[in-house]
């Protein structure tokens, strides 16, 4: 069995986390419940940066919000002296609310509005990661109309597609994001941007793919990116100070993964960074990254109450949870797998193989096919782990079910950080249907 972070097992043989009881934070909030470590996302926020900061280069890490968005994940990342990557309006405002350091927070997104844009400028934010010529466009109007300068990165596409423990070159990339570094489009984006007034290209950003198990492929992007940065160098005299690698280490969902620690991941993108830019007479850059996962997945445990089960002779057994694709669409969406626990009885033997299904009417609505759990009975309380990405900021209303809560749990204490939802607020945007409105 494979605890996370504060995970243990007290004397009732009780999954804790965060030093609280999950059985009491079932009974106290109720299930399906997101039940977030913060202990753990501090632990990570930390490793990353601390390796930054022992070798003294300049650094950002950015929290990549899209993993998990909410008023108070934003208040722990600033108090981990963390930056925010955020891809929409909704991710800026909710920034906003919360009160996160407005000049650390990056903006993502392939196909940023007109009005985000204008967000951006009036909310002052750190910088804008620019993926397109449109967005240039914008970008070029807005900052001449306001007179006002916005720092840019041009987001690149390397060439490089990375996942677990392989990578694939290819020569140019079929992305919907970013321009192209080797078709000549990521130098156009360079001379229609470097010395424009108002916009300050400050580097380049490439983001290579997920749950990536090994740092040959960021090392890999670090030099196509710094020698594209030290072409510029050479022939405009451009230099740009920062270069962002974007997110994607990974993480333990179950056995198979086997991801490395903070540490290793960024040691090797440093040592590769200060070589190449050696090599190249370019001065070091900052780096910057953006951890999403790494951060927050394994930080997230969702509680479900176990209800009906179903036996087909032969082939398997069902057990299904109260939650299931509404509260986490990663397994059918693209087939994600997951480990689990019978968190009321964690220490009872593991006799039996369920397939965990959920309660949504869609025959792929299946969280885990093949949990190994004791014999479960309704009632018993299913804890699936590394729930924390991807997880509640995916969530959807299918079926009319409403979102689950998110708690907070350190230090023996749990807090209530995002609300249940209830079914008044299933309908809150909906109107009566009106024949009269229809006829005029
Ligand atoms: C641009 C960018 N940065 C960072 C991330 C975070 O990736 P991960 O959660 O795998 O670390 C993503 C994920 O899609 C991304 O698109």
């Amino acid at each position: 069995m494979h605890l996370y972070g504060t995970q243990a097992i007290n004397e009732q043989g009780h999954l804790t986390i965060g030093g609280t009881d999950s059985v009491e934070l079932a009974k106290n909030y109720g299930t399906p419940l997101y039940v977030y470590d913060i202990q753990l996302f501090r632990d990570r926020a930390r490793a990353f940066q601390q390796t930054f900061k022992e070798a003294g280069i300049g650094y950002q890490v950015a929290y990549a919000s899209k993993a998990f968005s909410t008023i108070a994940i934003y208040q722990v990342a600033a108090e981990e002296n963390l930056s925010l990557d955020v891809v929409s309006a909704g991710e800026l405002y909710t920034a906003v609310k919360a009160g996160f350091p407005v000049g650390k927070i990056h903006f993502h997104g392939n196909n940023k509005s007109l009005e985000e844009l204008q967000m951006a400028f009036r909310v002052g934010i750190g910088c804008i990661v620019v993926d397109n010529f449109h967005e240039i466009d914008l970008l070029k109007k807005i900052s001449e109309q306001n007179k006002q300068s916005m720092n840019i990165l041009l987001r690149v596409t390397p060439g490089i597609e990375a996942h677990t423990h392989d990578y694939i070159t290819t020569g140019q990339e079929d992305s919907k994001f970013g321009f192209d570094l080797k078709n000549g489009q990521a130098d156009d984006a360079f001379n229609q941007t470097y010395n424009h007034g108002y916009l300050k290209l400050i580097g380049l950003h490439c983001h290579i793919g997920s749950q990536i198990f090994d740092t040959s492929a960021f090392q890999l992007a670090s030099e196509k990116l710094l020698q594209k940065m030290s072409g510029w160098k050479q022939e405009f005299g451009y230099i740009c100070p920062v270069l962002n690698l974007g997110g994607g280490f990974g993480i333990r969902y179950t056995a198979e993964d086997a991801p490395l620690k903070p540490a290793v991941y960024v040691k090797k993108m440093i040592e590769t960074v200060k070589q190449t830019s050696e090599d190249l007479g370019y001065p070091i850059p900052e780096i910057w990254i953006e951890p999403g996962r790494s951060l927050i997945g394994d930080a997230g445990t969702t509680l479900y109450t176990i209800g009906s089960t179903k036996e087909v002779p032969k082939m398997r057994k069902y057990a299904a949870v109260d939650g299931g694709m509404s509260d986490n669409i990663r397994p059918a969406l693209y087939g994600a797998k997951y480990s689990s626990l019978l968190a009321n009885k964690a220490n009872a033997l593991s006799t039996e193989q369920y397939t965990i299904a959920g309660k949504c009417c869609e025959s792929g609505d299946k969280l885990i096919e093949q949990a190994d759990l004791p014999t479960v009975e309704a009632g018993d309380l299913l804890g699936v782990f590394c729930t924390g990405a991807y997880g509640y900021s995916m969530a959807s209303n299918y079926n009319r079910i409403a979102r689950p809560a998110v708690v907070f749990v350190e230090n023996g204490m749990s807090q209530l950080v995002v609300k249940r939802e209830t079914n008044a607020d299933l309908v809150k945007q909906d109107l009566s249907y009106s024949q009269k409105a229809i006829q005029k």
